[in-house]
C-alpha cells in the first residue's frame, strides 16, 4: 500500500472521478470543483469545492470507522484525492431524513421545517435520466441491485450514522437535516461508499436555521463554498 499509483480515468461522475491504480482492489476518487443539482440540470464550477468536499469527506468517515460503521475510504493522498476500495455499488441512493426538507415536502405536502419523529427512510433508484425515482426495498430485490441480507444491512447502517452524526452536528451548533448514502459489496462485505460531503446532505445552524448545504446552490442563495468551509470550521475537520 505505500506506492499507490494512479492510473486510468475510469469514471467520470457529476462531481467526482475515478480511477484506477497500480492495486486492483483500490480507487482514486479526486473530487472535482463541479457542482450539480436537479439531476445534473443545474451545473456549475465552484472554486474550492473539490477540496473542501474532500477534507470534509475524509474527517466524517474515519468518525464512521471509529464508530464502528465500515466504509470505503482508506487515506487522503493530495487535496483533491483520496485513496477507496473499489466496490460493486449498488444503484441504490438510501436517505434518512430528521427533519421535512426538498423532496418529500413536495411530495407529500409537508411544511418545511416539519420534525420527524421517529426519523425516516427512503430508498432512491440512481438514474438521472429517471429523475432519481424513489424505490421500496422489493424493487431492489425483483431488480437484484441487493439481496435481502444488504438491503436490511443498507438500512441499518444508515441509522446508525444518523446516531453517530447527528450529535456530532448538534454539538458543532447544527442541525442534520438529511443525507443520502451510497453503499457497495467488497469481497462480500458491505461497506459505505461514496461520500458523506455538504454536497449530499441538509444542514442547518442551530439558532437561525439558515441553510449551510448544497441547498445554497439549488437555492442560488449565494456563497456555497464560504458556507461549506464554515461548517468544516465547527466541525474541526479545517
Ligand atoms: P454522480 O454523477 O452519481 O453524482 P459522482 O460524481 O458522485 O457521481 O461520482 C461518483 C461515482 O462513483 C458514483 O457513480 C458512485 O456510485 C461511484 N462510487 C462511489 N464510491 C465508489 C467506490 N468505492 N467504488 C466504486 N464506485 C464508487
Ligand atoms: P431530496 O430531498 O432531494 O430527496 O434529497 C434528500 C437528501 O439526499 C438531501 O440531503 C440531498 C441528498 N441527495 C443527493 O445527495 N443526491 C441525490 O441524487 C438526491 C436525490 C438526494
Ligand atoms: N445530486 C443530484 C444532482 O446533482 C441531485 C441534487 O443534489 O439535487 O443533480
Amino acid at each position: 500500500m505505500e506506492n499507490i499509483e494512479k492510473g486510468d480515468l475510469i469514471t467520470t461522475g457529476k462531481a467526482k472521478s475515478l480511477y484506477s491504480t497500480n492495486q486492483a482492489d483500490f480507487l482514486v476518487m479526486h473530487y472535482r470543483d463541479d457542482t450539480s443539482a436537479f439531476d445534473g440540470k443545474k451545473i456549475e464550477s465552484l472554486e474550492g469545492k473539490g477540496t473542501i468536499n474532500n477534507k470534509f469527506n475524509a474527517f466524517i468517515m474515519e468518525y464512521l470507522e471509529k464508530e464502528g460503521i465500515p466504509t470505503h475510504f482508506e487515506r487522503l493522498l493530495s487535496e483533491t484525492d483520496s485513496l477507496v476500495k473499489k466496490l460493486e455499488m449498488a444503484p441504490v441512493e438510501c436517505v434518512v431524513r430528521n427533519v421535512a426538507a426538498g423532496s418529500i415536502c413536495k411530495r407529500l405536502g409537508l411544511k418545511e421545517g416539519l420534525d420527524l419523529n421517529p426519523p425516516t427512510f427512503e430508498f432512491f433508484y440512481k438514474d438521472d435520466d429517471l429523475g432519481d425515482p424513489m424505490i421500496n426495498e422489493y424493487h431492489i430485490k425483483s431488480f437484484g441491485w441487493a439481496t435481502t441480507e444488504q438491503v436490511d444491512q443498507m438500512q441499518e447502517k444508515t441509522f446508525q450514522v444518523n446516531d453517530a452524526l447527528k450529535k456530532l452536528f448538534s454539538d458543532a451548533g447544527m442541525i442534520l437535516i438529511d443525507y443520502k448514502l451510497e453503499f457497495g459489496s467488497f469481497k462480500g462485505e458491505l461497506l459505505l461508499g461514496d461520500e458523506f460531503t455538504p454536497d449530499g446532505c441538509r444542514v442547518w445552524d442551530v439558532e437561525t436555521r439558515e441553510k449551510l448545504d448544497k441547498d445554497r446552490f439549488r437555492q442560488g442563495l449565494g456563497d456555497v463554498v464560504e458556507s461549506y468551509q464554515i461548517m468544516a470550521k465547527r466541525l474541526g475537520v479545517i
